[in-house]
């Protein structure tokens, strides 16, 4: 074999390595955006049959083991018991209620752990074998934390709801799914930066620049759908398009420095008009 042959030869076996190695590092992310999908599933599921606060402490090794036998079950809803939610909404719920609710939250914390697992050890096996290119090093340790602060992000949620509130503060729900929609898209535009490119002209400066703003306003506008979920406004106007009449409702200010009326919501009892914002942001409603 001549010494261009063989070059030749090299080189060809060199980029069929590299295009295994990508396959393999794209078929991993591809599943863990597949859990990735689960858990925000399950986390809404958390979120829409009001379980976020049924597991009250913070164990992040022993709390994979659920109760076992009444007495576990017992200890675990007398914590429940402790908390204003149980107080204040729930005072008539049975073990077994709290049971329905503890395994909504139980298992999108199994599934965050699952996630952190399936992550991190093939990340390590990868990146030891010599798999993962060098330009992708950084941002897949940087999903990595990005999931761990995830982690935290939740239990200080959860912490928000445990003393005076009876749901989690709506600041720390938003934060918690734009996180999560950071999570989500990154892994996304990674797994699909291994994929064959298409051979077509390359987007323009400006394209790029153009999806970036969409992308952008969509994620501050999920920020604000939270605000809305957290503060339960989007009851507040039952009509669309107008609310109360108009587009701008007259008594969007109500509160005083105006600016917090953007982000809290103040009780009222007797009147049917409240306050909001256009489009999603967050409204203050009518609650006693
Ligand atoms: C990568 C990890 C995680 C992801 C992607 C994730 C994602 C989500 C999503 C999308 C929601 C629904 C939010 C909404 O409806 O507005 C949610 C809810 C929730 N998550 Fe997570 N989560 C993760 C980890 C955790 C962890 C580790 C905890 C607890 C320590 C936690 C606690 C909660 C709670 C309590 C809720 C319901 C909040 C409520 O009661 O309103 N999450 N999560």
């Amino acid at each position: 074999m001549s010494a261009t042959d063989a070059s030749t030869f090299d080189f060809t076996q060199a980029s069929e390595r590299r295009e295994r190695n990508r396959k393999a590092v794209r078929i991993w992310l591809g599943l863990v955006v597949f859990i990735l999908f689960c858990l925000v599933l399950v986390g809404g599921a958390t979120r829409l049959t009001g379980s976020g606060l049924s597991i009250t402490e913070w164990k992040p090794i022993h709390g994979v083991i659920p109760p076992i036998g009444a007495a576990e079950w017992q200890e675990e809803f007398d914590l429940y018991k402790r908390i204003p939610q149980y107080e204040q909404l729930n005072s008539d719920m049975t073990v077994e209620g709290f049971k329905s609710i503890f395994w909504w939250e139980w298992s999108h914390r199994l599934l965050a752990r699952s996630i952190g697992m399936v992550f991190a050890l093939p990340l390590i096996f990868f990146w030891a074998t010599g798999r993962i290119e060098r330009r992708l090093r950084w941002p897949l340790v940087g999903l990595l934390a990005l999931g761990g602060f995830q982690g935290f992000i939740g239990w200080w949620m959860v912490s928000s709801g445990l003393e005076k509130l009876t749901s989690v503060s709506q600041y720390r729900l938003a934060t918690h799914l734009t996180i999560a929609c950071l999570i989500f898209s990154a892994s996304v535009w990674i797994m699909r930066g291994l994929a064959k490119q298409p051979t077509d002209a390359p987007p323009t400066a400006w394209s790029k620049y153009a999806a970036g703003a969409i992308a952008c306003m969509a994620i501050f506008q999920i920020y604000l759908g939270a605000l809305v979920a957290g503060l339960h406004a989007g009851l507040t106007y039952n009509t669309w398009p107008l609310m109360d009449g108009s587009l701008v409702p007259g008594d969007l200010f109500v509160q005083n420095p105006w600016w917090i009326n953007l982000f809290e919501t103040r009780r009222r009892c007797s009147s049917s008009t409240a306050a909001a914002p256009m489009s999603c942001g967050p409204a203050p409603s009518c609650i006693c």
